[in-house]
């Protein structure tokens, strides 16, 4: 009886926790959503507004499309562990973009399996730190029926996570993604919006692709098209969305994630190099649309030069003067603040997060089996999950 009140307290002071971070960041999200209506492009202004579309940044970027930076965003779904690490520290090794700032990614993180202290050192190279759930679930359905309280369970708890365990401030983590680009409607976005976030990366666009379609907010009714439904028909004011513009396999079918497309060329460097290239090309000789290269760190091992490949097109486009490999969040910035030429001023400081490693062997008490975890400074008391992030002993 005792444990029962103690575990359902600590879920009260958990959720509780949640509240009092919403009501900071957005007071007016428990209001019923409205629906969204046709974008008003004179009442939806930059730097908060956006109407979905083709429209470029700035109306004075007209005629001054070459001028646009083409910036790009490299991202990683899933656990970060010593599996994929290695691969994270070469891909990004030694690239400065023409602003003189190092080259950064973007990592959606998931709970199972990921070693805290690596995403700390992510964190602390300046890559930006995302968020892809707790249990990153059983399948499609797990998300697709998703209400606004298991969304937020799933984000708020990683977000916990990487804060307690990783030491990333909280300030830092500001988009998501989900589990099998899997979006519920309007919930995706109320729970992101809740959780003070900024943006969400998991809806993809195949129809705008040629030209593509430019990240913007939900304030209005969106026109990207839906592929993995349902997508959302409420005003989400402010909210960004990323759109997943897709890659065309040499089949010239169609693909979120790099690692989604069906007909790859043979595993030959220049192949490969060549089909980035062609898929880059689409962005950089049209609107300059942010280029998104998003993949799992798995992709790597299903060729032998796939590693190569990627690496090789990063170097290449990293002698363009105009070309800049940056975060998910760093986009939205630059899209409140467009500007021709140096997309941004200064270098982002990279945060200074000291993390002494702990490797904890830790219970997990739904299967009872025993899980290793590295984390910062302390370890919790059992294997930390969904409902109990930071490992308390439920039993004490
Ligand atoms: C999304 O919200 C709008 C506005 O409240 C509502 O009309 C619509 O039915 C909702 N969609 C879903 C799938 O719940
Ligand atoms: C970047 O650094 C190089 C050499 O350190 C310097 O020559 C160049 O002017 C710098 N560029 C910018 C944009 O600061
Ligand atoms: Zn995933």
């Amino acid at each position: 009886m005792i444990d029962k009140t103690t575990s359902i307290l600590f879920l009260l002071i958990a959720s509780s926790a949640v509240l009092v971070q919403c009501e900071e960041n957005a007071t007016d999200s428990f209001l019923p959503l409205k629906k969204a209506e046709h974008c008003d492009i004179e009442q939806c202004q930059l730097p908060n507004c956006r109407c979905s579309g083709l429209r470029l940044p700035s109306t004075d970027f007209k005629g001054h499309e070459k001028e646009i930076p083409q910036l790009i965003t490299v991202t990683f779904d899933d656990a970060v562990n010593v599996v994929n690490y290695d691969y994270y520290q070469k891909l990004f090794d030694g690239l400065v973009n023409p602003d003189n700032c190092s080259a950064r990614g973007t990592f959606y993180v998931s709970h199972e399996y990921t070693d805290y202290t690596l995403v700390n050192a992510l964190y602390q190279q300046g890559h930006e730190i995302a968020l892809h759930s707790v249990t990153h679930g059983t399948g499609t359905d797990y998300w697709r029926d998703a209400d606004v309280e298991r969304l937020m369970a799933e984000f708020g708890e990683q977000i916990e996570m990487l804060v307690k365990f990783a030491k990333v401030n909280r300030k830092h983590i500001r988009g998501m993604r989900l589990p099998f680009l899997q979006i519920s409607g309007n919930n995706t976005y109320e729970a992101g919006k809740r959780l003070g976030l900024l943006y969400d990366s998991s809806w993809p666009t195949q129809r705008y692709t040629s030209p593509a379609m430019w990240p913007y907010t939900l304030d209005y009714r969106s026109r990207q098209d839906c592929q993995i439904g349902p997508c959302p028909n409420a005003a989400i004011p402010g909210f960004w969305v990323s759109p997943m513009v897709s890659w065309f396999d040499t089949a010239g079918y169609s693909c979120a994630m790099i690692d989604g497309c069906i007909y790859p060329p043979k595993d030959d460097v220049d192949a490969m190099f060549n089909w980035m290239m062609e898929n880059f090309k689409r962005h950089y000789d049209g609107n300059r649309t942010p280029f998104g290269m998003y993949l799992h760190a798995a992709w790597f091992q299903r060729g032998r030069h796939y590693f190569e490949a990627f690496r090789k097109f990063l170097l290449h486009v990293n002698t363009l003067p105009d070309v800049y490999l940056t975060t998910v969040s760093r986009v939205i910035h630059y899209m409140k603040h467009p500007n021709l030429g140096k997309p941004f001023m200064g270098c982002p400081k990279k945060p200074q997060a000291t993390c002494i490693k702990r490797n904890c062997g830790l219970r997990k008490m739904e299967t009872g089996e025993i899980r290793y975890m590295n984390v910062c400074d302390s370890c919790p008391s059992v294997y930390p999950w969904l409902g109990n992030p930071l490992g308390r002993n439920e039993y004490y």
